[in-house]
């Protein structure tokens, strides 16, 4: 019988492939994996540190997981030099640089690890999420990431692109670019190059796949990017999520983002003339100084503009970060308010933006069967959700359908 894990995963979507590369590494060993909360052999709980409230979360994982798994391995932010938890005793960490070392961890345990069978042993076909890069520089005020994920590393252009045609050739439908920050792909590296011209490389280099930005920092967004959408509609999608964190230029400074209002809204109001184009943000309330005007410039940016969804955080200090220094922090009850009022005003804004795109036909890849109800569910290019009628042969699909 082959020896079992299991992965929990929390933050981001840098989190998520790094727990889908551990996962192929371990499945290329001969190991099974089981859903998190079964008795395992290994249990990994990649954990994330970004807020208080994710340090706990990731430490109540691990108690969980300490119960069901021979052998603990904790890796992510939360285990880094800089990262907020305290390591139990008798649990193995992993630096998240150092995935690769996971079998020898095993092997340390007593494991009998096999030689690796290829490495291409995905899940899902439908959609990979490739690591363009890691870490950040951007320091601002309130963000542990720098201070945890360290400098930035882009990855190698050529490397990438053997990994798109290998993904493109395994039947994925679609590739989400990932990485901490992004917008500075390419940076670095001598020549300096660009995250549009990664994506350009990787369009030509391919037939058919699509390609997806996650998260990306308005701080230094390439827009070219906007023009490859517009290029190639059918393997760029219009789909955003530019962390905006707050409309407030005042707060916007203090939180050291690097932009103002009116140039983080140029970005948007030029990719809303792309069509089809979708939007998503997150949002940080109650930074130290926040005032009611403040909140009330917010919600009036927010109103102004058509967001699908908000990713909406209270702000929480940091040991170590600028902001922790601030002395006019806000109250908690004040905070919770405040991100109560955003969460509304989110759904509201969700429901307009669904209104607007109703009856448009968008091509949707199908992701899940639910037998009970007879529907599938999939994600349009412009990341809305769309429930359909069907069964398991659409699995993996784009299908071109209505936005209801
Ligand atoms: N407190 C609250 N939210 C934070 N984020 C980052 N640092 C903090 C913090 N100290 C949020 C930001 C970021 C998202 C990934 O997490 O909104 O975009
Ligand atoms: Fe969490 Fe940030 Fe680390 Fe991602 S990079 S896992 S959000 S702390």
């Amino acid at each position: 019988m082959s020896n079992s894990f299991s992965i929990s995963t929390l933050g981001c979507r840098a989190n998520q492939a790094d727990s889908e590369r551990l996962c192929q590494l371990l499945r290329a060993a001969g190991w099974q994996e089981l859903p998190a909360g079964e008795r395992v052999d290994c249990a990994v709980v990649n954990t994330c540190t970004i807020t208080a409230e994710a340090d706990r979360k990731s430490l109540k994982l691990l108690r969980r997981r300490q119960k069901e798994a021979q052998v603990v391995i904790l890796t992510g932010c939360g285990v880094t030099e800089r990262g907020g938890l305290e390591v139990p005793a008798g649990v193995r960490v992993m630096q998240p640089s150092e995935s690769a070392s996971i079998l020898d961890i095993l092997r340390s345990e007593g494991f009998q690890i096999d030689t690796l069978k290829s490495l291409d042993v995905h899940q899902h076909r439908t959609r990979a999420l490739l690591r363009v890069q890691d870490g950040c520089d951007h320091f601002c005020s309130y963000c542990i990431v720098p201070y945890v994920r360290g400098r930035i590393k882009s990855f190698d252009p050529d490397n990438l692109t053997c990994q798109v045609q290998r993904l493109e050739l395994d039947g994925y439908k679609e590739i989400v670019l990932t990485g901490i920050h992004v917008a500075k792909w390419g940076h670095e590296l001598t020549p300096r190059r660009d995250l549009a011209d990664l994506l350009r490389c990787f369009l030509e280099n391919t037939k058919t796949v699509r390609f997806r930005l996650s998260s990306i920092e308005p701080i230094a967004f390439p827009k070219a990017i906007i023009e490859l959408m517009r290029e190639y509609p059918e393997r760029v999608c219009p789909y955003l999520h530019l962390p905006i964190q707050h409309a407030s230029d005042r707060i916007l400074q203090r939180m050291r983002r690097g932009y103002n209002l009116a140039e983080y809204d140029a970005v948007v109001r030029e990719f809303l003339t792309v069509p089809g184009a979708c939007i998503t943000t997150d949002i940080m309330v109650g930074f130290p100084g926040e005032t009611e005007d403040d909140m009330a410039i917010l919600t009036d940016y927010l109103e102004r503009t058509p967001y699908y969804h908000l990713h909406v955080f209270p702000y929480s200090r940091r040991p170590g970060t600028a902001a922790d220094t601030y002395k006019d922090q806000i109250p908690e009850n004040v905070k919770k308010e405040r991100v109560e009022r955003i969460i509304a005003l989110g759904e509201h804004l969700k429901e307009r933006v669904l209104e607007q795109f109703r009856g448009m036909r968008r091509p949707v890849l199908i992701e899940r069967f639910l037998p009970e109800t007879g529907m599938v569910t999939g994600t349009a290019d412009n990341y809305i959700t769309v429930n359909l009628p069907g069964d398991a042969s659409l699995l993996g699909k784009i299908v071109m359908t209505e936005l209801s």
